[in-house]
């Protein structure tokens, strides 16, 4: 135990684990590598209690979410996702897909609220497929409304037809745009409606509730709108703009995958998934990467950027989630990077290697 902790009564927290498919085993152990160095270092104990999820858990039991995964969930403080998904298990029914189990962990928990923060780095800059003079200060939060809209509407599909329903209701409005608005109030109090209210009904409703909310209950934070497509656009041209992006949940996955390219890559950004309370669900916004898998290559940046971001929002341990983050971007002043970023990169081992030995190491306020 390191000498600023020796006198400090260590911290117990249940974490739930889902390392689920492709790369997400890979960049959840660099995870749990991480979180034995606080443990080691840092004086926080983490209890993981490793489940099932995705693929892996269909091929166990046939269930993409099992009742002891939910079950688990229920008695832990967070959970840490890797990814889920793979071509193994794209041609299954629709009940039986790893993405399935991922919808339905965020509806059993209502993990409306989710945070997609994108912030570059200078160092990064250069590997950007963007010029590098936009992409200074670049602190955007992407919020993105996760239990409603198309997602989770009314489906079906025959030979001919098939319908995915977008509905919202105002509750689900208002509650997200609450949380963008308390967000905003942290940070340079802007927020940008995203949506596509000249041609769709729900936006229309979007902007005339959170028009009303913001007005309201946040009198110093500015709201714009913005329409999806001008917003994907804007995004490359000029991202510095942009402070608070309060958006749909369909919106909201296409432009943060869009917004990663600002930072180099989709292994950089890390998502957080929050409810009305403490519990939310940490994972990278990246998919399982089957075109990487099993080769050691996965970024682990985004995996540990949701740790760091599990720490701050769920455990309340903000000290030590900016001594992981300071870490992280120590190591990218240093270019321990991998392969996405750089063809002469490390490993995901080499890179966890690397972040560890920083915090294990760091000044822990
Ligand atoms: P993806 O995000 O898995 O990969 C897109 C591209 O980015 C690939 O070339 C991949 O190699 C690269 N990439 C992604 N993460 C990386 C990392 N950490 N390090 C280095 N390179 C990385 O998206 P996809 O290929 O469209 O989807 C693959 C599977 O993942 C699908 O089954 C999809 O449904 C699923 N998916 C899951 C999640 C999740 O679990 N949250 C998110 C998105 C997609
Ligand atoms: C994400 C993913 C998921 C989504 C998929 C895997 C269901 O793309 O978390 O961004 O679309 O929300
Ligand atoms: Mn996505």
């Amino acid at each position: 135990m390191s000498n600023n902790m020796a006198n400090k009564e260590k911290q117990h927290f249940r974490v739930v684990g889902l390392p689920g498919d492709g790369i997400g085993p890979e960049v959840y152990a660099s995870a749990c590598r991480v979180l034995e160095v606080f443990e080691e270092s840092h004086g926080l104990s983490i209890q993981l209690d490793e489940q099932l999820i995705g693929g892996a858990a269909i091929d166990a039991s046939g269930d993409p979410l099992p009742a002891a995964t939910i079950d688990a969930c229920k008695n832990a403080d967070a959970a840490l996702l890797g990814a889920v998904g793979g071509p193994k298990w794209d041609t299954n029914p629709a009940d039986q897909r790893p993405e399935l189990g991922l919808l339905r962990i965020r509806a059993e928990f209502n993990l409306f609220c989710n945070l997609r923060p994108i912030q570059t780095h200078p160092s990064l800059h250069s590997f950007s497929p963007l010029r590098p003079e936009r992409l200074n200060n670049v602190n955007l939060m992407i919020v993105r409304e996760l239990t409603g809209g198309s997602y989770f509407g009314k489906k079906w599909r025959n030979d001919d037809e098939a319908e995915d329903v977008c509905r919202y209701t105002r509750e689900e409005v208002e509650r997200v745009t609450r949380a963008a608005g308390r967000i905003a109030q942290q940070r340079d109090q802007r927020i940008t409606l995203v949506d596509k209210a000249n041609v769709l009904e729900t936006s229309r409703l979007w902007r005339a509730v959170a028009s009303r909310i913001i007005e309201e209950e946040f009198p110093a934070v500015r709201m714009e709108n913005m329409y999806v497509d001008a917003a994907a656009m804007h995004l490359l041209t000029r991202p510095a703009d942009f402070d608070v992006m309060l958006t749909e949940n369909l919106f909201g996955d296409i432009l943060s995958d869009e917004a990663s390219m600002l930072c180099g890559s989709l292994g950089l950004l890390p998502s957080a998934s929050l409810n009305e309370h403490r519990f939310g669900l940490y994972e990278p916004v990246h998919g399982s990467a089957p075109d990487i898998a099993g080769q050691g290559k996965a970024n682990p940046y985004a995996m540990l950027l949701s740790v760091a971001m599990m720490l701050r929002h769920s455990l309340g341990c903000d000290s030590q989630a900016i001594a992981l983050e300071r870490c992280i971007h120590d190591c990218w002043s240093e270019g321990i990077l991998t392969t996405d970023l750089r063809s002469d990169g490390c490993t995901t081992s080499e890179v966890t290697a690397a972040v560890c030995e920083r915090l294990a190491g760091a000044a822990v306020a």
